[in-house]
């Protein structure tokens, strides 16, 4: 059981200003809860590229709404796992202490408190997020607002025996489960029988990956729970391929899908080799380049379907697609952004059943005072994996290569 004593004052990673200068550790107070408002333990925050965003656009990200850190300091950090520690009255029926929760960033809510930070004293927000105007989870305590609770943001952990690691990692993972089922094909067992949508990945069909980076990798894992035929993975890096067979070989033979993994330059006679000619029915553009997003449209076959999931940069986003082949071939695009609470759910089943391991995907280890350097690293692309930081240890970042439940219990027992 957690030690469920509140000190009165913890350590934050703050963002002051904009640029990795105004990033650092300062000393705070501890919130006591409103009674709309719960207090958690941080026990675990992952590092996202998207936190170098904030910290260099400051006031000018959409997500900030004109709220600015020089003024207002903010705490960062946007994925994680928490404790209910302290419970406002108004939320005792829906949240317990000692209990622990997923988060869910993006709140899809107006703003409770301090309007009149906001451009415009918020009127018009539809959408903000911890991390950045709501307090973040590189720190040791953080309170929670109504709005987080009233969206169902705080989304209970449903297996005690889920390392807190894992718990934080449901949120970026739970992008990819959102995305593939945002795949819907047009399905008919016959020409004399109806036409059914079937949402996500084609069972039996070939799907291809474009880009085995993190997220590219989860898009694997997660599509194997489909049970295509054949998966393709076409990755230029020779480190990132290599990864991508060690993690899935044995686990693609075991699950009767044919893995193959490939470079751009030979994707074209990977894909003619894999369908017989016929092009895939499923690709997952896991990157932002514009140029491959375009190329994705000629790798379908019949019906197949595109996801781009990489987001393009605002003033590089149009692009072209053959409407001859929309049209006589039925080939069609989705995308999406992020995850709701119900993906948090549906990823911490998985990970609880063991079809996604979290802890392969973990390459650094540190206590809140690595959490600048967590960060720093993610922006000088040193890392290969996710680091997470446990807010309540103080410890140099350290390499790790995967992470389990046993590891993380050592490393809190030493404190
Ligand atoms: N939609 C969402 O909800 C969501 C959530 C998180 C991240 N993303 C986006 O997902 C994308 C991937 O994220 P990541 O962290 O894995 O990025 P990453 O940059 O680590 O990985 C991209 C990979 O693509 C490879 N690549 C480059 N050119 C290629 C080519 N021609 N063909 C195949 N592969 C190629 C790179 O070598 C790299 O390994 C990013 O654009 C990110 O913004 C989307």
């Amino acid at each position: 059981m957690a030690d469920l004593r509140i000190p009165d004052t913890m350590m934050a990673l703050r963002l002051t200003g904009t640029g990795m200068d105004s990033v650092g550790l300062q000393e705070v107070e501890v919130p006591h809860p409103e009674p709309d408002q719960v207090l958690c333990r941080v026990e675990c925050a992952a590092a996202c590229a998207s936190d170098n965003k904030i910290i260099d656009q400051g006031a000018a990200h959409s997500l900030m709404h004109g709220w600015n850190p020089a003024r207002w300091p903010v705490t960062l950090g946007h994925e994680g796992c928490v404790t209910a520690v302290e419970v406002g009255r108004n939320w005792e029926d829906k949240i317990q202490v000692g209990r622990r929760y997923a988060v869910q960033p993006a709140i899809p809510s107006a703003p409770s408190r301090h309007r009149e930070r906001y451009a415009g004293e918020g009127r018009g927000i539809r959408k903000i997020a911890i991390g950045y105007t709501l307090p973040g989870l590189f720190a040791e305590y953080v309170v929670i607002d109504p709005e987080v609770i009233g969206c169902s943001c705080l989304v209970p952990v449903p297996d005690e025996a889920l390392p807190h690691y894992a718990c934080a990692l449901s949120e970026p993972i739970s992008c990819v489960v959102a995305a593939q089922q945002h795949t819907t094909h047009v399905t008919k067992e016959s020409p004399d029988t109806p036409r059914r949508a079937h949402l996500g990945l084609l069972p039996g069909g070939t799907t291809l990956v474009l880009g085995a980076g993190p997220m590219g990798l989860w898009h694997v894992e997660i599509a194997m729970s489909y049970l295509p035929a054949t998966i393709i993975v076409s990755e230029p890096n020779d480190a990132r391929r290599e990864t991508a067979r060690r993690f899935f070989a044995q686990r693609a033979r075991d699950a009767a899908i044919d893995l193959v993994l490939t470079t751009p330059d030979m994707l074209d006679a990977a894909i003619a080799d894999a369908t017989g000619g016929r092009g895939v029915d499923d690709c997952i553009v896991a990157l932002g380049i514009k140029a491959i997003q375009e190329k994705s449209f000629d790798y379908l076959g019949m019906g197949g379907v595109t996801n781009l999931f990489g987001g393009l940069k605002a003033d590089d986003r149009m692009i072209q697609v053959d409407a001859r082949r929309v049209h006589y071939d039925s080939i069609s695009a989705v995308g999406s952004s992020g995850s709701d609470p119900s993906d948090i759910d549906e990823t911490l089943e998985l990970i609880a059943e063991g079809k996604i391991r979290p802890g392969n995907y973990v390459a650094a280890v540190g206590g809140l005072d690595a959490a600048r350097d967590l960060i720093d690293a993610v922006r000088a692309q040193r890392m290969e994996g996710k680091g997470v930081i446990y807010p309540n240890l103080r410890r140099p970042l350290a390499e790790v290569e995967g992470w389990s439940g046993e590891q993380e219990e050592e490393l809190l027992a030493e404190g």
